[in-house]
């Protein structure tokens, strides 16, 4: 059996991915600083597969603790790196932090990997690097051209990309898989992990499901002015399992492929947008629950429409979004409700 280190795999992406990793017969190590987790997903992880993922505490800018777990675990053949933070406003404020984490963590990371030869790293982007698309780029692909970043978040994106671009360079043994995920939403279907709130959510899905759930009085829809068939912004929504399955295809190619490039990158997304208005329909459709929202201005910053063309990872990677958007809503009403403690 073949293991694989997971950095923050006790958060939203990694819990989901570690359990498709190991339900696909993969060993794992995670490692978590619990800065934005729960040491409790082990449980969930270990109650979904029958087995618990190995796990150890640390912060991945720590060189010598990093280190210590490729010591440890001396069977690691690959990483996902999904150790970041991750929110755009507070990325705003505290620019420093953002850069700090976010480029440190990739860096010691590179650094360990190289010293203990593992050669494949699959890394978390974002389709925010494409920032707006123009008219010609929608639905986006690959080959579209890098925007100047919105965001320091964003720019750590950019910048992490272009770190391993530039390390692939100089170490010929390295191999990369950049995955650009497009919006995750939605939770195991089991309800045993899911995304945790904490605080206000800014993304669209939890704060339309903590409004469902009483917790919110209404959702605050920003803009329907944009240039939309209902005005209002579209986004493609990706289920959450549906993109841990394609980080264990990425992993299988770089691990079996005969030929591959060095770096590859990856959109992960549906290929369809849906807009702010449509998932809102959606979800009441999907659960019966009535999400009470008003129209507010725009939101600053705000893309006003992308979408994937995933074409290229269901091409090379065989791997589809396949969960139908019903499903994915009610399994994050699902969450809401196990976690808030309602029927
Ligand atoms: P998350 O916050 O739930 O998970 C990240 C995990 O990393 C957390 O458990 C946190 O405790 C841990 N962590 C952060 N810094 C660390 C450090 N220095 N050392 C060790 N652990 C650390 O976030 P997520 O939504 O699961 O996102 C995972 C990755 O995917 C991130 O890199 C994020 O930028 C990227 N991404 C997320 C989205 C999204 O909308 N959720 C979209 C595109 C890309
Ligand atoms: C989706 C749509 C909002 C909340 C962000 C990051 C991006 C990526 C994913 C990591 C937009 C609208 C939202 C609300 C609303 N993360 N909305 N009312 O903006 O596509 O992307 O998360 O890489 O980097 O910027 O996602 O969920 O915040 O918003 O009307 O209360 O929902 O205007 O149109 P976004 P989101």
């Amino acid at each position: 059996m073949s293991r694989i280190l997971v950095t923050g795999g006790t958060g939203y992406i990694g819990s989901h991915t570690t359990v498709e990793l190991m339900q696909q017969g993969y060993d794992v190590t995670i490692v978590d600083n619990l800065s934005n987790s729960s040491v409790d997903v082990l449980d969930g992880i270990e109650s979904i597969v029958g087995r618990r993922p190995d796990f150890a505490n640390i912060d991945c800018n720590n060189y010598v603790d990093l280190d210590g777990v490729f010591e440890q675990f001396a069977d690691i053949v690959g990483a996902i790196h999904f150790a970041a933070s991750k929110a755009v406003n507070e990325s705003v404020e505290k620019p420093l932090l953002y850069y700090r984490n976010n480029l440190g963590s990739l860096i010691t990371l590179l650094e360990v990997m190289r010293e203990h030869q593992v050669h494949n790293l699959v890394f978390s982007s974002s389709c925010t690097v494409y920032g707006q698309p123009d008219a010609a780029h929608l639905p986006v692909d690959e080959t579209a051209p890098i925007q100047k970043a919105l965001s320091p978040y964003g720019n750590t994106k950019q910048i992490n990309e272009e770190i391993i671009r530039d390390e692939a360079y100089a170490d010929k043994h390295l191999n990369a898989t950049i995955l650009r995920y497009f919006n995750p939403i939605g939770a195991h279907p089991s309800a045993l992990i899911g995304e945790l709130p904490n605080g206000v959510p800014q993304n669209l899905l939890p704060y339309v499901t903590q409004t469902a759930a009483g917790i919110r009085k209404e959702l605050k829809v920003f803009g329907n002015d944009y240039n939309t068939p209902d005005g209002s912004c579209i986004r493609d929504y990706i289920y959450v399992v549906d993109l841990a399955k394609a980080h264990v295809k990425a992993i299988d190619r770089m691990l079996n492929a005969k030929k591959r490039d060095q770096v590859e990158v990856f959109n992960l997304g549906t290929g369809h947008g849906i807009s702010v208005l449509e998932l809102i329909n959606e979800f009441q459709n999907a659960t019966g629950k009535k999400v009470p929202y008003s129209i507010v201005g725009r939101r600053e910053g705000d893309i006003e429409q992308v979408w994937a063309e995933p074409r290229k990872a269901n091409e090379v990677l065989g791997w589809k979004a396949e969960t139908p958007i019903a499903e994915v809503l009610a399994s994050a009403w699902k969450w809401e409700k196990h976690i808030r403690k309602i029927n």
